[in-house]
């Protein structure tokens, strides 16, 4: 991960970085920001001078860079921050990793009083713009390593640093496991990467169940999913449990280290990045090592139940009855809709095992959500508008997105089952809606403390773009931080 250090005697001036807005009143046109330190002499005025000829827009990202042979700096870059609030920042912080890759140190003259949370977003969209995943060696590794900030008062941006440091460091670990081939991320795998990396956190308590202890405390969803795996089912539990906290978070994470469909298989083109099926959980554990790493005064229980949906002779079949935790049952006609499964089993055992005041569940639930939304939106739900409200802001200040769907009562009808309590994969309505209404079924007395999303469409995307690179996105990690720290 690159270094990040503020500074307010910029002692590396061989590359120096001048941001620059638009002109006010003139989109075509823009203008330096009068930076918070000493910088050498006439620089600002020679960059004054540059914005026209060179066509600066000051719109976020945008990198110019000039070449002064002999000079220091020997290369001056005009990066653009747009409104210069927190998102263009991290736009214009991952602009300028992009613009920068083939250098090894620059150093970013900040504008004299820059708001704390304007640094926050640059130093996430440098760490996240820089995300790259590759297995061995990687000769086309950036050679950046460090960027300087030079301002004026170091001490007031400390904080923001430090905070933006983690949320990248969590939203990269998220990336990482998401990208990992299934052939190394079985669950045991996945449940001692959590093990290993709450090892440095104090006050994190970790506890995996093996697939005997599944069976025998009756996760009959986790079992039967993961029953068609050489690989079998685990079930990760963290626990944070500050002594200041008053609010008890359940954080749940759908963890299909693979998903082929299961004995309904599902075709080549939907199977391909069957890797990525859990993300939710990846995201609910960056999050809860997260909030562990910022000591945040809230208690946060987090279950990522962690299954490969494979095809075998011990695989489930269509028209089998699971036995969920807790009793209830359920028929299941698509060995594909796996995922809502192993989600019943967490939430029933959260709701009478852990009874918390607030129970969240990320996953990968429904290719429905991206015929909905699009490729980058996550589908919100929840009976509750006030917890919806707060995960909806805390998203979007964060720089992801999502949007509430509806609960509608209406198709509650088709979850019937003539075996069952439940069909677990009704034929008939909206995908991602359905597969809400199911889960809603499993929250029991917190069914108006409950708030799902489906994270489909924006766990993944297939090109760089600002702080979002190619492949795994880490979604998730960056709002429920944010909304974490509303919390105590
Ligand atoms: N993991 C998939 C959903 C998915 C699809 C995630 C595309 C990311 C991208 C899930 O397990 C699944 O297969 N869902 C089915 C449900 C159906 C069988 C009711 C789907 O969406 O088709
Ligand atoms: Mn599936
Ligand atoms: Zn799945």
């Amino acid at each position: 991960m690159l270094a990040i250090r503020l500074t307010a005697e910029p002692d590396r001036l061989d590359v120096l970085v001048l941001p620059v807005r638009p002109a006010p009143g003139d989109a075509t046109s823009a203008e330096p920001v009068p930076a918070g330190a000493m910088l050498p002499t006439g620089i600002a005025d020679e960059a004054a001078a540059l914005v026209g000829p060179a066509r600066v827009t000051g719109r976020a990202g945008q990198v110019h860079a000039q070449v002064r042979p002999g000079g220091t700096p020997a290369r001056l870059l005009l990066l653009g921050v747009g409104e210069a609030d927190e998102a263009a920042w991290r736009a214009a912080g991952a602009g300028l990793v992009r613009a920068t890759r083939d250098e090894t140190h620059v150093t970013v003259a900040l504008p004299a009083d820059l708001a704390p949370e304007s640094v926050r977003g640059l130093v996430e969209g440098l760490l996240l713009g820089s995300y790259r995943f590759r297995l061995g060696d990687d000769p086309d590794a950036p050679t950046l390593t460090g960027v300087d900030l030079a301002v004026a008062e170091p001490d007031a941006y400390a904080q923001a640093v430090a905070t933006a440091r983690t949320t990248a460091e969590m939203t990269r670990l998220a990336r990482d496991l998401t990208n990992t081939p299934s052939s190394v991320k079985n669950p045991e795998w996945f449940a001692a990467q959590v093990t290993d990396a709450a090892a440095d956190l104090p006050g994190l308590r970790v506890r995996v169940r093996e697939p005997e202890q599944l069976a025998a405390e009756g996760f009959g969803g986790i079992v039967a999913v993961g029953g068609g795996s050489a690989s079998g089912p685990r079930l990760v539990e963290m626990d944070w449990h500050p002594a200041d906290a008053r609010t008890h978070v359940v954080l749940v994470g759908k963890g299909i280290t693979f998903d082929t469909g299961g004995i309904s298989i599902k075709p080549v083109p939907a199977m391909k990045l069957m890797r990525k099926d859990m993300a939710g959980a990846a995201a609910v554990v960056a999050a809860t090592l997260g909030a562990a790493a910022l000591k945040l005064p809230v208690r946060i229980t987090t279950l990522a139940p962690l299954a490969e949906n494979m095809v075998s002779g011990s695989a489930f079949r269509p028209g089998d009855v699971i036995r969920h935790y807790g009793g209830l049952t359920s028929e299941t006609t698509n060995s594909d809709a796996e995922g809502r499964l192993v989600l019943a089993d967490a939430l029933a055992y959260a709701v009478q095992e852990l009874k918390p005041d607030l129970l969240i569940d990320l996953a990968t639930l429904t290719g429905a959500n991206a015929v909905a939304l699009g490729t980058r939106i996550g589908a919100l739900y929840s009976d509750n508008d006030r917890l919806a409200g707060d995960l909806l802001a805390a998203i979007d200040a964060a720089g992801e997105s999502a949007w509430r769907m509806p609960l509608g009562t209406d198709y509650v009808e088709h979850l019937g089952s003539d075996v069952a309590d439940l069909h677990s994969a009704p034929t008939q309505g909206p995908g991602s809606v359905l597969a809400a209404l199911y889960l809603r079924e499993f929250t029991g007395e917190l069914r108006q403390q409950w708030l799902h999303i489906d994270m489909s469409a924006p766990s993944w995307c297939d090109r760089d773009d600002a702080e979002l690179t190619r492949g795994a996105t880490g979604w998730g990690v960056r709002g429920l931080l944010r909304w974490l720290a509303t919390l105590s």
